[in-house]
């Protein structure tokens, strides 16, 4: 037995364009849980790609559990016991949960044949392990983002694996699954199950793992044990300088609030979710929009962008009572919606990036009918610059960048669009600390500028830190609204269940 269950030596990665990984030395010890860290863009998944088998190092050699293996493909890698899950989750949309719990398996080639019964006895033991308890036979494109990272995990862990890779595991994931997670990996890791974890959120490494690696542009910063480090140490070795500007305190309370109503909602109900919403949003405002998952936040969003249709009830814009038949009824009225799922719907994979930032300025871009091929680098350039996306060119296709960078190219695909009311759901995920800084500063000073923005956070210290109010859902309605020092973490907890 050895101490050191994987073993990643001198890895090399080139892509047109870019070194991805220059020369990465990288082990994990048997038994732990062990984060990747650093910036967007700074190799992370491409590190976890070589190791599961996804993509082939240039150069460099892998070993697991001592023995020294040539990672071929994904299913290579599992049969010899080491699982993953993908930043970008990769389940088959429209097939069932047991269907796809079930697949990976298939496709070892073990089983020609599935045995559903024993199939679904997996799956469901798979779920029941997570504390879940989700309709097996729906499609899991009807599922939420974080229904089907969960149906992901289940089926990585429904083989018998030594090691499980996750690649951002909790970004769609709220408060309360996130724990449920965790006591899980602590449990599995007792029964001696490594894990390889990469993640954005501090906290989470600190709560939950035992070291870290840090990446910086490819390079190997360092390795240390997490019980040596504090919040500032780590950020400083992901950025590569002083972490004080990033990690800084809450801000002042704006000075105040503007009167003005750009958009209101009377008793709005909707869909399954929105059982009556009756709240303001300020000119200049940032609200935010805080509950537990399935409490009606999305919906809210969809319903202002016309994605959506209230089934009653009143929504007024500057006043005026306004039904969106759809959302470029909405857009026409400088309303931006950035959504949660960027794979769903967002990125369009095999268009440049500047494409994909230009695509809702066409209009504004095209004269009788033409767009201008300048115009729309121009617009692009500038928001990668303004939101700091790390891209080899304005033309790399966006499939090919790293999960934060198509993250602040969708966001810059909306600002560039010069919204007065900007719908956010889950706007930071996938962001680094340093960049989250950053885009929340933007959006700021953006509101300041009188810029409204409506912003749904899982991450209840974003919001405090970045809103003006927070509203606080509970089963489709508006409960609470906290502003100024009653905004704390307690608070929102406490109206979320229901007490004071
Ligand atoms: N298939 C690809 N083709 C071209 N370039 C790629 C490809 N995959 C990754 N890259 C580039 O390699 C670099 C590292 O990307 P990677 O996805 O590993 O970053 P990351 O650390 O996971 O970042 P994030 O935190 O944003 O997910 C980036 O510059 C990215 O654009
Ligand atoms: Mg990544």
């Amino acid at each position: 037995m050895t101490e050191r269950i994987v073993e990643m030596r001198g890895i090399r990665k080139e892509f047109p364009g870019v070194v991805a990984l220059d020369g990465v030395d990288f082990h994990i010890g048997r038994g732990e849980i062990h984060a990747l860290m650093g910036e967007n863009g700074a190799g992370k998944s491409t590190l976890i790609k070589i190791l599961t088998g996804m993509y082939r190092a240039d150069s460099g050699a892998v070993s697991l559990d001592g023995k020294t293996v040539e990672p071929r493909s994904v299913f290579h890698m599992q049969s010899l016991g080491l699982s993953t899950i993908y930043q970008e989750i990769s389940l088959v949309p429209n097939m069932s949960a047991c269907q796809n719990i079930a697949l990976a398996r298939e496709k070892t080639g073990f089983l020609r044949k599935i045995d559903w019964r024993e199939a679904r006895g997996r799956a469901r033991r798979a779920l029941s392990r997570l504390g879940l308890d989700i309709d097996l036979d729906r499609p899991v494109n009807r599922f939420s983002a974080a229904e089907q990272q969960m149906v992901a995990i289940a089926r990585a862990l429904s083989f018998d694996c030594k090691v499980v890779v996750m690649d951002e595991p909790t970004s769609s994931l709220n408060e309360g699954e996130s724990a449920a997670l965790f006591t899980l990996i602590r449990s599995l890791r007792g029964q001696g199950v490594t894990f390889l974890f990469v993640s954005h959120k501090l906290r989470e490494v600190f709560e939950l793992c035992d070291a870290v690696t840090v990446l910086r542009d490819g390079r190997l910063v360092g390795r240390r044990p997490v019980r040596e480090l504090d919040q500032y140490a780590l950020v400083s070795m992901m950025i590569g300088r002083d972490a004080s500007e990033v990690i800084r305190g809450r801000r002042a309370p704006r000075s105040e609030a503007r009167a003005k109503t750009v958009c209101s909602l009377e008793g709005v109900k909707g869909g399954a979710r929105v059982k009556g919403l009756t709240f303001d949003i300020h000119e200049g405002e940032i609200l935010g929009l805080a509950g537990l998952l399935g409490s009606g936040r999305t919906e809210t969003l969809r319903m202002l962008f016309g994605a959506d249709r209230p089934d009653s009830g009143v929504i007024r814009v500057d006043g005026v009572e306004t039904r969106f038949a759809m959302p470029r009824d909405a857009i026409d009225r400088h309303f931006a919606f950035c959504p949660e799922d960027r794979k769903l719907d967002g990125v369009i994979p095999n268009m440049s990036v500047s494409d994909n930032i230009a695509v809702t300025s066409i209009r504004e871009l095209s004269w009788k009918g033409v767009v201008s091929r300048s115009r729309k680098l121009a617009l692009a350039r500038e928001y990668i610059k303004r939101l700091n996306v790390k891209a080899a060119s304005p033309l790399q296709t966006i499939k090919t960048m790293s999960g934060g960078n198509q993250q602040k190219a969708i966001l810059a695909r909306w600002l560039a669009t010069r919204p007065r009311l900007l719908l956010l759901d889950e706007p930071t995920r996938g962001i680094d600390v340093g960049a989250k800084a950053e885009i929340l500063g933007l959006i700021r000073s953006l509101a300041a500028g009188g810029l409204s923005v409506l912003m749904v956070s899982s991450e209840w210290d974003e919001l405090i830190q970045t809103c003006d109010r927070i509203l606080v859902y509970r089963d489709g309605t508006n409960v609470a609204s906290l502003s100024g020092a009653d905004m704390t973490e307690d608070a929102v907890i406490a109206a979320i269940a229901g007490g004071h």
